[in-house]
Formats: structure tokens, C-alpha cells, sequence
């Protein structure tokens, strides 16, 4: 009657996939990496260990795993050339939108495998994306602060080769904490992989119809950025840091039930953890470690996040909308703690959930009956209606 569709009730989404590479139970709080669980790995394993797992289905044996940290150490550096790009940025550009274009900029720089239908230049792409992504992130983060880029060195792992190429400096030695490297580490195992998330989503999406894998990488950083998605641990800092005091937390809370106001607890609630965020208990735990580590006794900003987890936890309104922690509640004072500036934080998810959107990315193009993505919509505007001249629409 408002000249409107009616539509079919039997509308079905066709947006959902199959996989095989993470599984999660909302209800549980279960995080399963190719049938592991989460904190099995993040306890034992490491992050080379855990890219394998995601990209082959099964944990490496030893010789795989030699053969597969070698290939990506020995592809740790970035063609001298694309060190250019972050000089086209103004130095305060956040990191983020650095990381999107020089992503984005390695299609066109290693146009060589960008024939997704040959596999050996799907495996050569998709070691590339994992080798160079910390340096690409390090040298965003050391543009950012205004100091030389510093060169991944092959003698050290994954993590600790990541925050050397960020803290070192030409002017000295610097050793890296293996206390830290570890929790760095245990970090990207985190963040690695989440199912079908925004930017996953978007990674398939875009590489659903062909597109190069680095530009479809970009796409995916571009989409972790929103604060409702990875941007959420640079936001649930700065909202512990505008929160400052336990005292404060009561007005927060009553904010964060007004729906009048659009301030939400950051860090808090999920789109599909209805219960505790199995990461977000393993984070807690890294953060006590590396407060630890670093002799930070009483961070004021851990005191304040542990008492707002208590009240939240008990408060009617989160608890009938089964609101907990999410993995970035916890995150951003580790992070702070390792000595990264908030606008870092979302990198640093962006680096470690490159081998999921990668892993996710080769299982839908090596898929047969893959065809391009089509989301459909649910039409809710005007029926038919004829075209009105310019003088005759009042
Ligand atoms: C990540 O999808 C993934 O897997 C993402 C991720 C990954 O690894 O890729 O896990 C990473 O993105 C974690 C989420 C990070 N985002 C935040 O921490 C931002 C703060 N959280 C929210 O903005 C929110 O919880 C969402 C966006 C995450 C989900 O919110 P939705 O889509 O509204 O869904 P919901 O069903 O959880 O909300 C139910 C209700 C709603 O109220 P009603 O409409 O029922 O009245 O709870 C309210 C929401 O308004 N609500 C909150 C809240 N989160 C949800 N109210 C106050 N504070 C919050 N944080």
C-alpha cells in the first residue's frame, strides 16, 4: 500500500561459505584453528608454526617447518624501490592508511604472481604477503616516529625480528627481550585467523572475482581499520585512558547503556561471542606478563580495565546482552607496554591476520565450485512508476 515490494518471506541469504580453517562456537567461547584449540596453541606453539597450520591444515613437522621459516625469512625485505611509497605519505598519516597503500602498491610491484589460477604462484604470493608484512609494517611505524627504516635480519624469528626492525636504531645495539618477542608472538597467534569476520569477508569478496591477492590484502586492512572491527583496541585505550580513574567507570557504564548516546565500551560484545572470548582470557594473562616483565607494578590503566571488567560482568545490562571482553580489551595496554603509540595497534592485528585472510583467500580460489561473490539485497523501495517532467513535480 506505500507502493512498495512485498517480498518473498522464503528469502535466503547466499552470503554464507564453507571452510575448514576456523571454527567458532559463539555460545561456548570456543576458537578452533584446524580443529586446535586456540589456547593449546598460543600455549605451545608459535607464530611460524600457527601460519603453517592455517595455510596447510595440518601442524609441520619439523623438516616442513624448517622449509617454510626459511622461505619466509629469506623474503623478509621489500624491493628497495617500494621504501619509496612512505615518503609519499605526510609523516603523520596514520599507519593504517600507510599499510593500505603500500599493500595495495605491492600489486603492482610484484605483478609476477599475480596469476592466481598457476598454484606455485598462489604459494609464492602468499609466502611473499606473510615474509613482508612486519616490514611493512615496521617501516609505516619507524616513517611514522621519523626514524630510519631498519632491515629484518635472518638470524632472529618472526616476532623478534618484527620488534627489532621497530625499536633498533643505527646508533646502537639492541637486543630484543625474549620475554617480549614471546608475547608479541603469542599476540599474532591470537589474531591470526577469526572465521568470517568484516575483513576476511572482504578479503574473499574482492578475491572472489580475480583480483590481484595484494590488492585484496589491501582491501582487507582498509575494512580492519573501522573501530567496530580491528580499530577497536587503538579505541578500547584510548576509552581506558579518558575512563583514567576506577571512580569514573560508573558514568561510563550508564553511557554505555544510553542508547541516546553512541559511546559503547570498546573492547566489550561481539557479532558472534555470546560468551567470554577465549582470547581475550589469554591476553589478560600476556598483558600481566609483560607488565611483569617491564617491573610495571599497579598500571593505573590495568587497574581500570579489570575493575570495569567486574562491574560490566555483573551488570544486568551486559549480562541479559551476554556482552564480555573481546580480544581487544586486553590488548591495547600490552601493546602500550611493548612500547607501540595506539595509532599502532591496529597494524599490528592487520600484520598478524594477514595469514588468515591469506589461508582463507587460497581455500576460496582453490575451490572448484567457487564462483564470484554476489551478495543479494532485500529490495524496500518504490514499486514501477512513471518518469515526471521537470514542471510537473510541485
Ligand atoms: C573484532 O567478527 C569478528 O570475528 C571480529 C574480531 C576478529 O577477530 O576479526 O573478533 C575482531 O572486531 C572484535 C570486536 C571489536 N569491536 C569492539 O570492541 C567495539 C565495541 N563493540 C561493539 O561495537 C559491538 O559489540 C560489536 C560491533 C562488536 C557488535 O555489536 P552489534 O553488532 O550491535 O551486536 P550485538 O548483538 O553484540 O549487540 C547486542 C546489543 C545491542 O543493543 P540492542 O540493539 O539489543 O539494544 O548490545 C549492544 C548493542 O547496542 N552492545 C553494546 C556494546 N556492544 C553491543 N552496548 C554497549 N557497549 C558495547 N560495547
Amino acid at each position: 500500500t506505500t507502493g512498495r515490494f512485498t517480498y518473498d518471506p522464503g528469502f535466503t541469504s547466499t552470503a554464507s561459505c564453507e571452510s575448514q580453517i576456523t571454527y567458532i562456537d559463539g555460545d561456548e567461547g570456543v576458537l578452533l584453528y584446524r580443529g586446535y584449540p586456540i589456547d593449546q596453541l598460543a600455549e605451545n606453539g608459535d607464530f611460524i608454526e600457527t601460519c603453517y597450520l592455517l595455510l596447510y591444515g595440518e601442524l609441520p613437522t619439523a623438516a616442513q617447518r624448517r622449509e617454510f621459516e626459511t622461505a619466509i625469512t629469506y623474503h623478509t625485505m621489500i624491493h628497495e624501490q617500494m621504501s619509496k611509497f612512505f615518503t609519499g605519505f605526510r609523516r603523520d598519516a596514520h599507519p593504517m592508511a600507510v599499510m593500505v597503500g603500500v599493500a595495495g602498491a605491492m600489486s603492482a610491484f610484484y605483478h609476477d604472481s599475480t596469476d592466481i589460477n598457476d598454484p606455485e604462484q598462489r604459494e609464492i604470493a602468499s609466502r611473499r604477503m606473510i615474509a613482508k608484512m612486519p616490514t611493512i609494517a615496521a617501516m609505516a611505524y619507524k616513517y611514522h616516529v621519523g626514524q630510519p627504516f631498519i632491515y629484518p635480519r635472518n638470524d632472529l624469528d618472526y616476532a623478534s625480528n618484527f620488534l627489532h626492525m621497530c625499536f633498533a636504531v643505527p646508533c646502537e645495539d639492541y637486543k630484543v627481550n625474549p620475554v617480549l618477542a614471546r608475547a608479541m608472538d603469542r599476540i599474532f597467534i591470537l589474531h591470526a585467523d577469526h572465521e568470517q569476520n568484516a575483513s576476511t569477508s572482504t578479503v574473499r569478496l574482492a578475491g572472489s572475482s580475480g583480483a590481484n591477492p595484494f590488492a585484496c590484502i589491501a582491501a582487507g586492512i582498509a575494512c580492519l581499520w573501522g573501530p567496530a572491527h580491528g580499530g577497536a583496541n587503538e579505541a578500547a585505550l584510548n576509552m581506558l585512558e579518558e575512563i583514567g580513574t576506577p571512580e569514573n567507570i560508573p558514568h561510563f557504564i550508564d553511557r554505555a547503556k544510553d542508547k541516546n548516546d553512541p559511546f559503547r565500551l570498546m573492547g566489550f560484545g561481539h557479532r558472534v561471542y555470546k560468551n567470554y572470548d577465549p582470547r581475550a582470557k589469554i591476553m589478560q594473562k600476556t598483558a600481566h606478563e609483560v607488565l611483569d616483565e617491564l617491573g610495571i607494578k599497579d598500571h593505573p590503566l590495568f587497574d581500570v580495565a579489570r575493575e570495569l571488567e567486574q562491574i560490566a560482568l555483573h551488570d544486568e545490562y551486559f549480562v541479559e546482552k551476554r556482552l564480555y571482553p573481546n580480544i581487544d580489551f586486553y590488548s591495547g595496554i600490552t601493546l602500550k607496554a611493548l612500547g607501540f603509540p595506539t595509532s599502532m595497534f591496529t597494524v599490528l592485528f592487520a600484520l598478524a591476520r594477514t595469514v588468515g585472510w591469506i589461508a582463507q583467500w587460497k581455500e576460496m580460489v582453490e575451490d572448484p565450485k567457487q564462483k564470484i561473490g554476489r551478495p543479494r539485497q532485500l529490495y524496500t523501495g518504490e514499486t514501477e512508476r512513471g518518469y515526471v517532467p521537470a514542471d510537473k513535480r510541485g
